[in-house]
């Protein structure tokens, strides 16, 4: 098979645009599909500096690169979260990346802060570890984002993730879950760092074959506490639609953001309170991570 643009040997079949890739396009259409998705979803301006949450998988690890390659100042954020040896390896591939480009990297580790990982501190709280998890972290993207004076935050959400998440919520009528399924999630005028997904238009399959085209070496395991999280099926679910019609799961994602203003619009960006502890925003009087960690201390 020969690539669409340049008629080289393929290296990538792309069934959703029927055609094929060699290495250097697939490379060039990549960056065209974040660079889309950051000026469509105005994410951030040029020379902005952006704080890049790097977990040690592929998905962050290739937003980092794709960003430096494409000239925009970083720093890059990873939280080692004390879960044995899958936070090991995971910091290790982060910093490995980060020494190799001579890229400036934050770690934070939670068993330096609490004495416990999460792990630990979901059982302390009798909380699930993945929630547990998953409040923690969007607390210290946004402390260390404001400590540091960083307006934005970049995840590497993939379209995968929105989508599975999106089938989740919708077969669940989680309506007010809906707003956290947006490529930008409000700075509120400037009191937050905004959170922005530019991976978003890109599917998990075109993220790994560009880990692999571009050497870059990231976890492959899966966090062993997502271990039966539904999560997976509905992405299984989502692949099996996407063999049988290429294309259906971006149509399902770009659908929602469309349709969304119409079809859902009592929703509302912002939470438009202030946790009384450290004055994140939340919606009652203490923000999630204050009443876990309130509740660590009490235990
Ligand atoms: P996940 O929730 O594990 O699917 O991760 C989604 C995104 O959150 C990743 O692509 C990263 O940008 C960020 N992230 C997850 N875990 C970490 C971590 N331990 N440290 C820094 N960023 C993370
Ligand atoms: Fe948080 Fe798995 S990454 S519990
Ligand atoms: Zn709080």
């Amino acid at each position: 098979m020969k690539c669409r643009r340049c008629e080289k040997p393929a290296a990538i079949k792309m069934p959703r645009h029927n055609s094929a890739f060699c290495d250097l396009c697939f490379r060039d259409y990549l960056h065209k599909q974040v660079m889309k998705a950051i000026s469509d979803q105005r994410m951030f301006e040029d020379g902005q500096p952006i704080l890049v949450a790097v977990s040690g998988g592929k998905d962050s690890l290739v937003l980092w690169d794709i960003l430096i390659k494409r000239g925009y100042p970083t720093v890059g954020l990873h939280l080692n979260l004390g879960i044995g040896e899958y936070s090991r390896i995971s910091q290790a591939h982060v910093e490995k990346f980060a020494r190799s480009r001579d890229l400036e990297l934050i770690v934070q580790s939670y068993q330096d802060d609490y004495g416990l990982g999460v792990v630990d501190i979901a059982k302390e709280t009798a909380r699930p570890p993945c929630s547990a998890c998953g409040t923690m972290k969007r607390h210290h993207f946004n402390r260390i984002a404001m400590e540091k004076g960083f307006a934005v935050v970049a995840t590497g959400h993939n379209l995968d993730d929105e989508a599975a998440r999106l089938l989740g919520n919708l077969l669940n009528w989680q309506i007010p879950y809906l707003k956290k399924q947006m490529p930008v999630l409000s700075d509120e005028g400037g009191k937050w760092a905004r959170k922005v997904k530019p991976l978003y238009r890109l599917p998990e399959r075109e993220i790994a074959a560009y880990a692999v085209l571009n050497q870059i070496d990231y976890i492959i395991e899966e966090c062993p506490m997502s271990k039966g999280a539904k999560t997976f099926l509905y992405k299984e679910m989502l692949n099996r639609l996407e063999e049988n019609s290429p294309g259906s799961k971006l149509q399902f994602y770009l659908g929602f953001l469309k349709e969304r203003p119409s079809a859902f619009p009592q929703q509302i960006e912002a939470e438009t309170q202030r946790c009384a502890s450290c004055g994140q925003p939340c919606g009652g009087d203490l923000c999630g991570y204050c009443r876990l960690i309130q509740r660590v201390g009490a235990s």
